[in-house]
């Protein structure tokens, strides 16, 4: 029987899942990606090379991996092919990868909207990554997206385009932004039709047969759990499920194959874009932690957010996405503190409270209420074991499992495949 493992973020993206996800995808016969698009971003470093993702899965650098692009995500096929040719430049032109014949697809008028849409919130932007996400996935849901497998019915594809373009040239017209002309958009999408349409499959056929099988398939989240359309900080949110739980739709298989879910988290938080961020520190700490960390965001380039770890986040998400282990990332960033802190609660109109509440008004009043615990000086970064890390850092771990309930199954104290210290016999054997 199958193995699955899905790795999500549980903050507010960037996490480090790249790490931990490219850690797994080595072992794994299949890798899914099953929400969001282009707007999430990792680079791997190995061989010592650095190559940056955005759409395509992790599993890419392995020849013998299935690499696969869920229908439940918003595929840009022009970003595809950017990322594609990267990769060819690098010398990894040796991969698998199809594409779900369901996903809905970012077309170019969606990043124009984006902007837009952005342009006309004045000083109350969302702070998207302007790829265009909210968009397309707004237009799959009012029914006029495109899909990817239109692509390979060309008279199928011109009857949904012209459907499209009639509702969105009207739109763009009245936002001031240029429109599109049918046969420019229909000559090129049939272009890319003959590069991608090989690769264009009904990709639940595919997953549903190797679970069928001994293959060990990895679904790989973007964003984080904060970022999450339904149970995030919303509007400051991206438009899908980050979740776990999103699995079961974005791939096309049944609920009960989820089983065994890893959370991404920071030893500490981080948020890029806007909204409220209730362990934000804005002192020389953040500071600190943000150069150690490289906290400057992969897509964007922007610096990122930094706060102390909040228990009450982790808790509330690993609830919502039924987590089984920490991957507490970037422990090695916080060696050199002379005390650390952890939010255990917020204090909301003077009442203490233990999950976050569901408006950014009220979740900016929050006010954390912290543990102060000693740090650690040494340098953990060539650790091999737990036993290895000084006593205040396995406090620090003890802590977080104790305030979340949720055992820490994976360390990483470095950038480096190697800097990784598997806790958890069942992750070992992934
Ligand atoms: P969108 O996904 O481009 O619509 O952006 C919505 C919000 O999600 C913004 O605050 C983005 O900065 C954030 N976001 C989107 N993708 C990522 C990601 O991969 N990591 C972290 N933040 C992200």
């Amino acid at each position: 029987m199958s193995e699955r493992l899905v790795v999500i973020g549980s903050q507010w993206g960037d996490e480090g899942k790249g790490k931990i996800t490219d850690y797994f995808a080595c072992r794994a016969d299949m890798v899914v990606r099953y929400q969001g698009g282009n707007n999430a971003g990792h680079s791997v470093m190995f061989n010592g090379h650095k190559y940056s993702l955005q759409s395509i899965p992790s599993g890419i650098f392995n020849p013998n991996t299935v690499n696969v692009m869920g229908n439940g995500m918003v595929v840009n096929p022009e970003s595809v092919l950017v990322e594609l040719d990267r990769l060819h430049n690098q010398g990894v032109t040796d991969y698998q990868l199809y594409i779900s014949d369901r996903a809905a697809m970012v077309m170019p008028w969606h990043s124009a909207l984006d902007g837009a849409y952005e342009g006309l919130k004045g000083g109350k932007l969302i702070g998207t990554t302007k790829k265009g996400i909210g968009p397309a996935y707004s237009d799959k849901y009012s029914r006029v997206g495109l899909r990817m497998g239109d692509l390979l019915e060309p008279e199928y594809f011109a009857e949904r385009l012209q459907a499209a373009l009639d509702e969105k040239n009207m739109e763009l017209k009245m936002l001031g932004l240029p429109t599109y002309d049918f046969q420019e958009v229909y000559d090129r999408y049939m272009e890319i039709a003959k590069i991608l349409g090989p690769r264009i499959v009904d990709t639940s056929d595919l997953i549903n047969k190797a679970l069928l099988t001994d293959k060990k398939i990895l679904f790989e989240g973007a964003q984080g759990m904060m970022l999450c359309i339904d149970h995030g900080t919303y509007p400051f949110v991206t438009s899908s499920t980050p979740s776990s739980a999103s699995v079961p739709v974005g791939a096309g298989i049944s609920p009960k194959w989820i089983d065994n879910v890893v959370g991404v988290a920071k030893a500490y938080c981080t948020r890029v874009g806007e909204g409220p961020f209730p362990t934000e520190l804005h002192d020389e700490i953040a500071h600190e932690i943000r150069e150690r960390g490289h906290e400057y965001g992969t897509v964007t380039g922007r610096p990122r957010r930094v706060g102390w770890f909040d228990a009450v986040v982790a808790r509330y998400t690993s609830r919502l996405a039924g987590i089984d282990n920490w991957a507490l990332m970037l422990f090695d960033v916080l060696s050199g503190l002379d005390k650390v802190k952890i939010c255990t609660h917020y204090e909301l109109d003077g009442k203490i409270i233990d999950t976050p509440p569901s408006t950014i008004s009220k979740l900016a009043r929050c006010k954390p209420v912290f543990i102060e615990m000693e740090g650690w000086k040494e340098d953990i970064t060539g650790i091999k074991s737990f036993d290895e890390l000084p006593e205040a850092a396995k406090a620090y771990v003890a802590k977080i499992e104790e305030l979340t309930g949720v055992p820490v199954g994976v360390i990483s104290v470095g950038p480096d495949r190697t800097q990784t210290v598997i806790l958890s016999e069942k992750l070992k054997n992934f």
